[in-house]
C-alpha cells in the first residue's frame, strides 16, 4: 500500500469543537480508507496549560500549545483548526493564511461581515485551501434532501421555513462572557442567536434554496443585564437572546425563520420544511436519520408524508458506517467534513462551503441585525453558496 501522505493538525480550542473535530479525524481513516492523505494530530492549543494537556493526553495529541500563536509559528503545522470563540477567529485566520497554513474554521466565520471579508481576503491572497464547519450540509438526510432538490422532484419552491429553537439562558442567573458563556457576551461573540444559531440554518437554506436577498426581522434580549464572568459587574446584554426573520429567496420562495434560547423544553431543536409545487420535504435534528418527504405523484390512496430512514448505502454517506437500518448520529457529521475536506486536497476542488460561501450567511446575519435594529427590509447582497 502506498504510504499516505501526512497533514499535521495544530488545534486551536480545546472545548466542544474541539473534541467533535479530533474525533473526526480520528475517525477517517478507518472508514474513508482510501483518502490519500491522513490527518496527524500534531499540536493543540488552548490557554490553561494543564487542562490543554488532559485533552490533549485523552486524544492524541503530540504536544500542546498555550498561545495560538505558537501554533502558527511552527514549521510542523500544515493545517490550522480554529474551535475558539468568534472573537479568535478573524486574527487567528488572517495569520494562519499568511503563514501558508490550510484553515479549517468553526462557525460562524467570524462576528462582523467586515471581519469575514478580511478573513476571505487573507484567504485568497494566500491561496489556502480553505473551510468552515457548517456541519449540518452532512447529516446524510440534509444532504440527500439536497440530492432530492436539485433532481427537481420538488418542482418550484414557494416556502422554507427554519428554527432553531434552546432553552439554556432563561434565568437571569446565567452570567455573561469567560468560560462556558463567552457566547453571551456580544464582545466575544458577535451576535447571540442570530450568529450562534441562525448562521447554520441560513447556510444549510441558501446551500437548498438558493441565495436569501433581502430579510426583515425583530430580536428580543429578554433579560437585559447578567453578570460578566470577566469583569464581576452586573453589565448590560449586548446579545440577542431571539430572533425572528423573513426573507425573499432568489427564486422567489419565502423564508421564515426563528432562532431562540427561551423555548422551554427545547435543547436543540434545529427543524427545517420546503414547500414546492410537487413536493416537500422536513428535517428534524432530533430524529436526524429520518427525511419526511411528501410527493403529490404518489397515487392518492396511498398518497401521504413518507418517513425515509436514511440508513441505505445508496443515501449518502452511509455506505461508510454499518448495515441498513442502523443509524448514525451528530458526531458523525464532523467526521464526514473532515473526509470531504481531506478528499479536496487529492481533487484540489474547494471543500464547502468555503470563507468565500460562509461570508454569503455572515452578509445575511448582518442584514437581519441591521433591520431588527432599524425596523426595515435589508438587502443582504448574498450570492448562492
Ligand atoms: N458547528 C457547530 O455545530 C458548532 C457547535 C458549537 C460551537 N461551534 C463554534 O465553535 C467555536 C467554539 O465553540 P465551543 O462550543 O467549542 O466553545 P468552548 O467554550 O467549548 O471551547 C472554546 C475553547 O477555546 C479555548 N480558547 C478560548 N480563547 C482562546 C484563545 N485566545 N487561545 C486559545 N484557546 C482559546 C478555550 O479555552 C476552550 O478550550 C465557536 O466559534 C462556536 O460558534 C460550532
Amino acid at each position: 500500500m502506498t504510504p499516505k501522505k501526512e497533514i499535521r493538525i495544530g488545534l486551536i480550542g480545546a472545548g466542544l469543537m474541539g473534541r467533535t473535530h479530533s474525533n473526526g479525524y480520528k475517525r477517517i481513516g478507518d472508514f474513508f480508507p482510501e483518502l490519500e492523505y491522513r490527518p496527524v494530530l500534531k499540536a493543540v492549543c488552548s490557554r490553561n496549560k494543564e487542562s490543554v494537556q488532559k485533552f490533549a493526553d485523552q486524544w492524541g495529541y503530540e504536544s500542546i500549545e498555550t498561545d495560538w500563536r505558537a501554533i502558527i509559528a511552527r514549521d510542523d503545522i500544515d493545517a490550522v483548526d480554529i474551535c475558539t470563540p468568534n472573537n479568535t477567529h478573524a486574527e487567528i485566520a488572517i495569520a494562519a493564511a499568511a503563514a501558508g497554513k490550510m484553515i479549517l474554521c468553526e462557525k460562524p466565520l467570524a462576528r462582523t461581515l467586515a471581519e469575514a471579508q478580511q478573513m476571505v481576503d487573507a484567504v485568497e491572497k494566500a491561496g489556502v485551501q480553505n473551510t468552515v464547519w457548517y456541519n449540518y450540509r452532512r447529516v446524510p438526510a440534509v444532504t440527500l434532501a439536497k440530492q432530492i432538490i436539485d433532481s427537481g422532484k420538488l418542482g418550484k419552491i414557494f416556502h422554507y421555513r427554519a428554527n432553531f429553537l434552546q432553552d439554556w439562558t432563561i434565568s437571569a442567573d446565567v452570567p455573561q462572557g469567560g468560560t462556558g458563556t463567552w457566547r453571551m457576551d456580544v464582545d466575544a461573540a458577535g451576535s447571540g442567536v442570530t450568529g450562534d444559531l441562525l448562521a447554520h440554518c441560513i447556510d444549510t437554506a441558501m446551500w437548498l434554496n438558493g441565495a436569501i436577498t433581502d430579510v426583515s426581522a425583530v430580536t428580543e434580549t429578554f433579560v437585559k443585564e447578567r453578570m460578566h464572568q470577566v469583569t464581576g459587574k452586573v453589565q448590560p446584554v449586548g446579545i440577542d437572546d431571539a430572533c425572528i426573520f423573513h426573507c425573499h429567496f432568489g427564486n422567489g420562495s419565502l423564508g421564515l425563520f426563528e432562532a431562540t434560547r427561551y423555548a422551554r423544553g427545547h435543547k436543540a431543536l434545529y427543524t427545517l420544511e420546503i414547500n414546492g409545487e410537487h413536493a416537500s420535504i422536513r428535517w428534524d435534528l432530533h430524529d436526524m436519520n429520518r427525511l419526511e418527504y411528501f410527493d403529490h405523484a404518489d397515487d392518492s390512496i396511498v398518497r401521504g408524508w413518507r418517513s425515509i430512514l436514511v440508513t441505505d448505502g445508496d443515501q449518502p454517506y452511509m455506505k461508510r458506517w454499518w448495515i441498513p437500518g442502523t443509524i448514525i448520529g451528530y458526531e458523525h457529521t464532523f467526521v464526514h467534513q473532515a473526509a470531504d475536506f481531506f478528499k479536496s486536497l487529492e481533487t484540489g476542488e474547494p471543500c464547502a462551503p468555503t470563507f468565500l460561501d460562509a461570508l454569503q450567511t455572515q452578509k445575511v446575519c448582518e442584514a437581519v441585525l441591521e433591520s431588527a435594529t432599524s425596523r426595515s427590509w435589508k438587502e443582504t447582497g448574498a450570492t448562492d453558496v
